[in-house]
């Protein structure tokens, strides 16, 4: 649809206009949440499907876009390169018929005011039609074709995870199952799943955590029984981990110092009667925080704040837990956020990891003696991870590793990992740190 049009926008149009914002750097959370409006309610689902899709593989319907291109698109003519990326993409992943995917797409073209493109993309689609099994073959042959992942992702996960590189990358690529938090002070996870099944909803429990259930079919969160009543909450199992690990005890003092959206948050205040601080840098973030935790019935001080210059009232006082979930390169939700692989480059990792390093010696003097603080990313990298958490052990003499002994994940060097689809769970990296002294 164009701008200012009320008439509801053809799908693969919408699609290619937002596919052409990703491609300059917007995120696709962000680009549904106003580009669905611009369909009818039926399109929404095929729209989101074509994102996520064109997102997830697109490294390799590049290289397959590149072999069937005499020379490649201009930059400025984004959505007849996403037009070329999504009929390519419904031709080898959706069960649309291959003569409806190719109409419609080359229809897209037309409606986009693209006429010139017109012929290019069907003959190409067309071609592709043909020579499908060669080019698919080609596209199989090195790991970046194959798992569609970029160059300097695929070089550190290797280094990584020399074993696993394959199955992580299998797991990025994998559709990640929609997984719920029952809310353990209002009612059990058995009674929940019942509330569930009847409902006609089926899942099963997530292993290794008390709280959690997978459904076996994705639905609307605002669907589920008792949602608004803040009986349940969706969120990863491995982000469900963190309160457990924080070992808490009524009466506690506990900082969350990147908290928003606030998933972790709420988990924690329905863990124990605790006294919670909520901060985060981001002021439109913390209002999501302030929402799920009114969803929850529960109450925290929700603070705006920076945790690598601790200022402030928050930062006067000393915490018995400290949960830090650092902003990082989100490499072990990729199967969640595909867009991950497009937006990220090689040179945001060295910055990232200098905030983390940053807020980690920052937000250590305000533990208490004896207290906790749960080092927690949703990375993969170990730049991020145990050799982050490694260097700060190396220069701080009043900071000891507390083991994590688990029948979940991987140890690290320091630490523990749990990798995508492993037990249903993203990745997500933990290390819990305690402040030597007497408390
Ligand atoms: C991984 S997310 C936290 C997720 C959250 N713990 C949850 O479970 O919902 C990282 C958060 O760190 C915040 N952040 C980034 N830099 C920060 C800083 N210097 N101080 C405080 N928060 C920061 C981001 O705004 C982001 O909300």
């Amino acid at each position: 649809m164009s701008a200012g049009s009320t008439q509801p926008g053809n799908p693969r149009v919408v699609a290619a206009q937002l596919l052409r914002q990703l491609a300059a750097g917007r995120s696709i959370s962000d680009l549904l949440e106003r580009g669905l409006n611009e369909v009818a309610p039926r399109d929404r689902g095929l729209v989101k499907e074509f994102c996520f899709g064109v997102a997830r593989w697109r490294p390799r319907l590049e290289k397959i876009a590149g072999e069937l291109l005499s020379k490649p698109i201009k930059p400025k003519e984004g959505e007849v390169q996403a037009l070329i990326l999504l009929g390519l993409y419904q031709l080898i992943y959706m069960r649309v018929a291959p003569h409806a995917a190719v109409a419609e797409t080359v229809e897209a073209a037309r409606l986009l005011g693209k006429n010139w493109a017109v012929g290019l993309i069907n003959a190409l689609l067309r071609r592709f039609q043909r020579e499908r099994d060669a080019l698919l073959a080609r596209a199989d042959a090195d790991p970046q074709g194959r798992y569609a992942v970029p160059g300097w992702l695929l070089k550190r996960l290797r280094n990584d995870w020399p074993r696993d590189w394959e199955s992580i990358l299998q797991a990025a690529n994998s559709h990640p199952p929609m997984s719920l938090r029952v809310n353990l002070a209002r009612t059990s996870r058995e009674q929940y799943l019942a509330q569930l099944t009847a409902a006609g909803m089926a899942a099963s429990p997530i292993p290794h955590v008390s709280a959690g259930l997978q459904l076996e079919q994705p639905v609307d969160a605002e669907a589920l029984p008792g949602f608004a009543e803040g009986l349940v909450s969706v969120q990863d199992g491995g982000a469900q981990l963190a309160a457990g690990l924080l070992d808490l005890r009524d009466g506690q003092q506990v900082l969350d110092a990147c908290a928003a959206p606030g998933g972790k948050s709420g988990h924690i205040l329905e863990s124990a009667a605790v006294e919670l601080t909520a901060m985060d840098l981001d002021r439109r973030r913390l209002k999501r925080v302030q929402q799920n935790l009114d969803r929850l019935g529960v109450t925290a001080t929700v603070v705006q704040g920076d945790s690598a210059k601790p200022q402030g009232a928050w930062a006067e006082r000393q915490y018995d837990r400290i949960l830090l979930d650092v902003p990082c390169s989100a490499t072990g939700v990729i199967r969640r956020h595909p867009d991950i692989k497009l937006l990220r480059r090689a040179a945001d990792i060295p910055a990232l990891v200098k905030t983390q390093g940053q807020i980690l010696r920052a937000v250590w003097p305000l533990l208490k003696p004896g207290g906790r603080l749960l080092y927690a990313t949703c990375s993969l990298l170990s730049d991020e991870n145990e050799g982050q958490v490694g260097r700060f052990l190396a220069q701080a003499p009043d900071a000891r590793e507390r083991a994590l002994e688990a029948d979940w994940g991987r140890t690290r060097k320091v630490g523990r990992q749990t990798l995508p689809g492993e037990a249903t769970m993203d990745g997500f990296y933990y290390a819990c740190l305690e402040k030597t002294g007497q408390p």
